[in-house]
């Protein structure tokens, strides 16, 4: 038997080491969560994408009283992002914060499976890594892209 261990590589961070325009990244999300519609979970996600040109796109969770409808801050922006400006500008980096009703989180709020599926495919498709930014009040994740978020990830080149 052979055992094959995968490494990723996450960066822990303060607000005070980030450069201003990831700063400005994880604010934006975290001002995002004001317009999140969640009612039932009382859970308030924003994510932020900064665009190649400059442009940033928010997002946040929408829910549905059909829950399985409704859908998360990070597919909200993403698909936002990629209906308005694919395929010309890719999302350089990606900025996502959380909040429930006592306030933001303190550890990093990490992607759930599905949006980090689609985190790859949008990556993918802009052919460059998509640096991703966890904030939480205590620490804000930087990582490099979805190979330290999403490691042994399933993609369209295994339907060729
Ligand atoms: N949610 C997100 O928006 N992003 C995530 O990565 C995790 C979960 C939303 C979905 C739902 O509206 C609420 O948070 C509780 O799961």
């Amino acid at each position: 038997m052979k055992e094959i261990k995968l490494e990723i590589r996450i960066h822990s961070l303060q607000y005070d080491e980030l450069t201003p325009q990831d700063r400005e990244l994880i604010d934006k999300a975290k001002e995002a969560t004001s317009r999140s519609y969640a009612p039932y979970s009382k859970f308030s996600v924003g994510a932020a994408a900064l665009l190649k040109n400059g442009v940033i796109v928010t997002g946040t969770n929408q829910e549905n009283a059909a829950y399985p409808s409704g859908t998360c801050a990070e597919r909200t922006t993403l698909f936002y992002a990629n209906s308005q400006y694919l395929p010309t500008q890719p999302v350089l980096t990606l900025a996502i914060a959380a909040r429930s009703e006592s306030g933001y989180l303190d550890t990093p709020i990490p992607p759930c499976g599905a949006c980090r599926q689609v985190l790859l495919e949008t990556e993918q498709r802009y052919q460059q890594p998509m640096r991703i930014l966890l904030y939480g009040e205590k620490a804000i994740y930087e990582i490099d892209g979805t190979k330290d978020l999403l490691p042994l990830s399933f993609g369209g080149e295994f339907l060729k």
